[in-house]
Parts: C-alpha cells; structure tokens; sequence
C-alpha cells in the first residue's frame, strides 16, 4: 500500500464489511442522498474497498459508479460484490491512487468516500484531486462513519459479542477536523465545511 503505511488485512476487512457493517452502508448512502440531492450522472467513490456503499446507493439514484481503490485486492472483491449485484453495467473498477485520479477535470458530479481519507498522505494533493474532477454542480462527500446512532451501536453490540475487548479503532496519523480544514485552506477550497456529528466525521466540497 502506497500512502500511509497501514496494514490492512483486507479479506478480514470484507468479512466485517459483509458480517458487521452492513447496515452502515445503507444508512450512510441515505445521508449522502439526503446531503447531496445528487440522484444523475457519474459518481466516483475514492477507496471503494469492495464496492458496499456504492451498491447500496446505486439501489437509490440512477448513477454511474467509478470504484477507486490502490488495492488491487479490494478490487478484485468489488468485481465479485458487482457481478453478484448484477450492476456490472453502472459500476466499474479503477485502480489508482487519490493523489493521482486518472479522469479529467470536471467530468463528476459526485466524489463519495468513506473511511479511507484517513489513510492518505498527502490530503492537500488528494482533496485537490478531488476538487479537480468534480463538475461545476458537484459536490463531495467524504469522511467516516457508521451511519445513524442506532446502527452505530447495533454495530457495536455486534463488535463486542465477537471480541469483549474491543473498542472504536483511533486513527495514529493526526486527523481531526482542524488537518481538514487547514488542507482544505491549504489546497484553496473555499466551498467546504467539515462537521462532526452524530453520523461521523465529513468533509464536504461543493463547484
Ligand atoms: C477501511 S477501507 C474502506 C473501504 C470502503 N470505503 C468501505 O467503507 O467499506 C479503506 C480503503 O481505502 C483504500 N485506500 C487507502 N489509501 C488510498 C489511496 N491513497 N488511494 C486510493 N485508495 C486508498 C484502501 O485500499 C481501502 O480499500
């Protein structure tokens, strides 16, 4: 993995993703449409992982999905989650890193991402990425969370029946609203905010 060096085991991410998290996917794609108001055009989910947010959201809007991911590994479980979704015609795989997207500009009406920013290195260069490719009208979503409370404790519950000593991971790499705010400044996003909320942490960017 390029960028932050965290190891993730990623087939053990999956089977929480599939096991635990699945319901955070359905209420976390509520919130992006509810946020957004974007239902039409083309959506890029940077660090799909294996694709559960985007299928859950292709279920509500009539988008296109770009699933980015460094992860070849990810991918290749967002190629099974698609085929079994029977969405191989609105959602397709990209392999790339953030800091680097390889669309033109302004060619995506919707950036989503969810708990992948804390794994990359350079923020400022990737929220400029994202900022570049998003169309006059577009907006991003991006951050982390587990949808609304009473899913975030269902989850919880669940964390705790697998292992009693389990508790909410801390991220070691410095992010907290204030690094967003300041790269955000710092890559001269003006249309941006970042709340903390009950649903997470997100940062918000709007053309
Ligand atoms: C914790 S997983 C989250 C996956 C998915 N978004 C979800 O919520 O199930 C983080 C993902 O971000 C990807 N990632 C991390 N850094 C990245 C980067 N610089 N560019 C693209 N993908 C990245 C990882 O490969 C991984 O698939």
């Amino acid at each position: 993995m390029t960028g932050v060096d965290v190891k993730m085991d990623v087939q053990q991410f999956d089977r929480m993703a599939r096991e635990v998290f699945a319901p955070a996917y359905v209420s976390i794609a509520e919130q992006i449409k509810e946020k957004t108001g974007i239902t039409q055009g083309i959506c890029l989910d940077v660090g799909s992982g294996g694709g559960y947010l985007d299928i859950a959201l292709a279920g509500m809007t009539d988008m296109v999905f770009f699933l980015l991911d460094q992860s070849n590994e990810m991918l290749d479980i967002a190629k099974r989650n698609i085929l079994e979704s029977h969405l191989e015609k609105r959602l397709f795989t990209l392999h790339a890193d953030v800091q680097s997207i390889p669309l033109d500009r302004e060619s995506v009406d919707l950036v989503i991402s969810r708990g992948s920013v804390f794994f990359w290195e350079n923020k400022i260069r990737a929220f400029g990425e994202i900022y570049r490719v998003l169309r006059p009208g577009g907006r991003a979503y991006i951050g982390g969370g587990l949808g609304r409370p009473e899913i975030r404790e269902q989850i919880r519950a669940k964390m705790l029946q697998i292992d009693k000593n389990w508790s909410w991971r801390r991220n070691g790499n410095g992010d907290n609203q204030e690094n967003y705010r300041e790269a955000l400044k710092k890559a001269c996003i003006t249309n941006s905010s970042v709340t903390k909320g009950e649903v997470g942490t997100w940062i918000e960017m709007w053309k």
